[in-house]
């Protein structure tokens, strides 16, 4: 008798800085009651420091190494279901795109320029925002990154007008019809 694998049945939100995915993580872990892993906080916990620390002490390309790793571990624990909550700048690497679409169901959160602004300018926790003009580079990042977003997601989800639980129930549906409907992972 064939024995079915089961591909993992993660939900992973993707997306720019800002544009979400902790709140929206936090609504899918309180709906579902599943484990919530935030990759930077993560990281930041492995290494004993924080995010602006390890990309002024050792740079971007090995954060970016530690995102790989971190997905590669993730991953590791097979068939679980969680709800993981990437780093917008996770897309970035072929490699985890691949990884990402192998963990689970990949929603992509999308926000208007104007609210990302307005909500990472609240802290300077962000290295790669944290400069004289952090719209252009909003810009900028959008403009590479959104066809990584599109590339590596399942489901594009844009943030805007509805409240958080409307949207992580909407997020359910969708999730529970591609884990329902395996030609749907193809
Ligand atoms: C980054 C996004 C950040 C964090 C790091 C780099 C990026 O995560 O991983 O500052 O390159 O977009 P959030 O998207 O959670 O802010």
């Amino acid at each position: 008798m064939k024995t079915e694998v089961k591909p993992p049945e993660n939900i992973v939100l993707i997306g720019f800085m800002g544009s979400g995915k902790s709140t929206l993580g936090r609504e899918l872990q309180h709906m579902l009651g599943y484990e919530l892993i935030d990759m930077d906080q993560e990281i930041e916990r492995q290494q004993g420091r924080k995010i602006k620390e390890i990309f002024s002490e050792s740079g971007e390309a090995t954060f970016r190494e530690m995102e790989t790793t971190l997905l590669r571990e993730l991953m590791a624990h097979g068939a679980e279901k969680r709800i993981i909550s990437t780093g917008g700048g996770v897309v970035k690497s072929e490699a985890n795109r691949v990884l990402l679409k192998q963990m689970g169901y990949v929603v992509w959160l999308r926000a208007p320029e104007r609210i990302i602004l307005e909500r990472t300018s609240r802290n300077r926790d962000r290295p790669l925002l944290d400069q004289d003009d952090p719209l252009q580079m909003i810009r900028e990042l959008l403009a590479e990154r959104e066809p990584l977003y599109a590339g590596a997601s399942h489901l594009q989800v844009d943030t805007g007008g509805l409240d958080v639980h409307e949207l992580a129930s909407g997020i359910l549906e969708c999730a529970r019809y591609f884990f329902s409907n395996p030609q749907s992972h193809a």
